[in-house]
């Protein structure tokens, strides 16, 4: 089992996010997180990204429990940010570097790759990306659509087991978003764990196996 949410509670300050949640997912498996604004899709991948923590219940990452205390342990938590990606609805957030070649270099140098190696991750997910033409750009300066895929190349560049996504079709046009669902597929084939919140119902029915229904009650239904 990759992924075991465990009737996890949080809340934020005193106000229920989410209530009870009890969900698995299995190495490979691709799982849309559906529901009206406000249902705590969002705050859910916060929380399997380790930003949040569980109140009551219990989230395990392989077989580990997520803590607060576990991720202050720098090496678990820089083994842990590697093997889960999280793209934000938002990119320009996630975006900090001077260049969008040293945004996707960052990942694999902080593990440690040689610099040839690094060089060539980087221009691979430009390349699968659709940005080389941008390589030597600010992120700050690029349009909503560019950043996305950006962030996407540097998450890429990681090459994390579990992908992550927040609204991933937020922020793209037609043609982004056609590119967004085949590279989501290639993620699938390539046998990468998925999971991606969305309020498009077709990017799910092309998708997931696995859809968990968050209801107004903070509550969330497993459908498979
Ligand atoms: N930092 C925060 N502080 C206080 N409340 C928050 C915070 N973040 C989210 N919330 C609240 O938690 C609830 C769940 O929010 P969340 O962003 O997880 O919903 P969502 O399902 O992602 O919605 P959307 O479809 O609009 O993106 C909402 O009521 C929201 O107002
Ligand atoms: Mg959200």
């Amino acid at each position: 089992m990759m992924i075991e949410l465990q009737d996890v509670c949080f809340a934020y300050d005193g106000v229920p996010a989410l209530r009870h949640v009890t969900a698995t997912v299995e190495k490979g498996e691709t799982v849309a997180l559906l529901g009206p604004n406000g249902a705590g899709k969002s705050t859910l991948l916060r929380l399997l990204n380790g930003l949040v923590f569980p109140e009551i219940g219990c989230y395990r990452f392989e077989g580990e429990e997520i803590t607060a205390r576990r991720l202050r342990e720098h090496r678990y938590a820089k083994w842990f940010h590697q093997r889960v990606g999280f793209v934000w609805q938002n990119p320009a957030a996630q975006l900090f570097c001077a260049s969008v070649r040293e945004e996707l270099a960052f990942g694999p140098e902080q593990m440690g790759l040689p610099a040839d190696e690094v060089r060539r991750h980087v221009d691979d997910a430009l390349a699968l990306c659709g940005i080389a033409h941008l390589a030597e750009r600010a992120p700050y300066t690029l349009s909503g659509g560019e950043q996305k895929r950006t962030a996407i190349a540097a998450i890429l560049t990681m090459n994390p087991a579990v992908w992550t996504l927040d609204e991933p079709l937020a922020s793209l046009d037609e043609a982004g978003a056609a590119w967004l669902t085949d590279f989501l597929r290639a993620l699938k084939r390539a046998g990468k764990t998925v999971i991606f919140s969305t309020h498009d119902t077709a990017l799910a029915d092309a998708l997931a196996g696995v859809r968990w229904q968050f209801t107004p009650a903070r509550e969330v239904r497993v459908e498979r």
